[in-house]
């Protein structure tokens, strides 16, 4: 039995020898050391051996298994290595070549505008208008009837403003105008608000106007407003924006909805003041319409004009990233060319 022993150990050291992949090597684990491999099949011989054999051949048979899995694991680590070695060489990447271009999507100039004069309003106490009080479908009495515009005004013509065919008085706004109405029906003073959105008008479309832009609409109702308070709210979003060293002007204006009236221009970015096409060689572009709430309004909408007085204000946000950016044509900001847009 012992000679059995001996051959099996022999030609297991052999198998090891010749093994040349950890597949082989599991292969003699499975041969030679597993509970159906041969070392165990002749182990159950023992029974049939005297006392004194038992343990000395038992011993001896212990002995083998125990140097056959010391060399089966040697030889594993040895193979398992090599392995290693030629697959992480085949799977060998290049890290010095240029990676895939992945196009980034950049954030809108005109979004871009409208957050940064969100946040200059919020600082100043001003919270966005919730977007039911400012709709671009509107009716005509939202956009202009409840703002005192009188029923034959040139604006309401349909050469001016877009008339939808869901019914006869729906609209697509003219103006952001349409959210002072509902936010102060739908709210007791103190309102400040202030209501971004895009507005539509039927005009031919330049390098100056198109026929949908974005407005920011301000509105400020509370006791004891005055146009003091308009001009100081105005003059230090300008100072935010454009920065203390632009040159602006306030001038006398008229709205049916205010009372009185007037209009910002920021003097022209493009031709520095002298004159050009962008500012229809004036010098000037006007950025905003303000004035003090037309007390008709502040009545429609029931509050009391004898209590309440309020400032209300509405501006282009394309005229303001034009003049922030000097931008010479509208169109640029809807024509979409990435090579425009990446600018900002
Ligand atoms: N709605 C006016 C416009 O479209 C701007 C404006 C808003 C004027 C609020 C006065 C007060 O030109």
């Amino acid at each position: 039995m012992k000679k059995q022993l001996e051959k099996i150990f022999n030609s297991a050291v052999l198998d090891i020898e010749k093994a040349t992949s950890t597949e082989d090597i599991e292969d003699i684990k499975l041969k030679y050391l597993s509970r159906k491999g041969e070392l165990n099949s002749i182990k159950k011989n023992l029974k049939d051996l005297s006392e004194e054999d038992k343990r000395v051949v038992g011993a001896f048979a212990n002995d083998i298994a125990q140097k056959l899995e010391d060399s089966v694991k040697e030889k594993y680590n040895l193979i398992y290595r090599k392995e290693l070695d030629v697959k992480l060489q085949q799977e060998k990447i290049d890290i010095t070549l240029p990676g895939k271009f992945i196009p980034q999507g950049k954030v809108h100039p005109l979004t871009v505008t409208t957050n940064e004069i969100i946040s200059i309003f919020q600082s100043l106490g001003f919270s966005l208008v919730q977007s039911v009080n400012s709709p671009e479908v509107e009716t005509e009495h939202f956009n202009f009837d409840m703002l005192n515009f009188p029923p034959d005004h040139p604006a309401k013509d349909m050469q001016d403003t877009y008339y939808t065919n869901i019914a006869k008085n729906v609209v697509l706004r003219s103006q952001t105008s349409n959210a002072q109405v509902r936010e102060m029906e739908n709210n007791k003073p103190p309102v400040r608000v202030i209501a971004p959105g895009r507005v539509y008008r039927n005009e031919a479309v330049n390098s100056r106007k198109n026929n949908f832009f974005h407005q920011i609409e301000g509105l400020y109702v509370d006791k004891d407003i005055t146009f003091g308070d308009l001009k100081g709210v105005l003059n230090e979003f300008i100072r935010l924006y454009f920065g203390s060293s632009r040159v602006t002007r306030f001038r006398n204006s008229f709205f049916p909805f205010t009372e009185p009236s007037a209009e910002v221009d920021v003097q022209c970015i493009i031709c520095g003041g002298d004159g050009c096409r962008t500012c229809s060689n004036t010098g000037w572009l006007e950025i905003l319409g303000a004035g003090m709430v037309d007390v008709n309004v502040l009545k429609n909408c029931e509050i009391d004009p004898e209590v309440y007085t309020g400032f209300a204000f509405g501006m282009g946000v394309e005229r303001l990233t034009m003049l922030k950016y000097a931008v010479d044509d509208i169109r640029l900001f809807f024509n979409n060319d990435v090579r425009f847009l990446t600018q900002f």
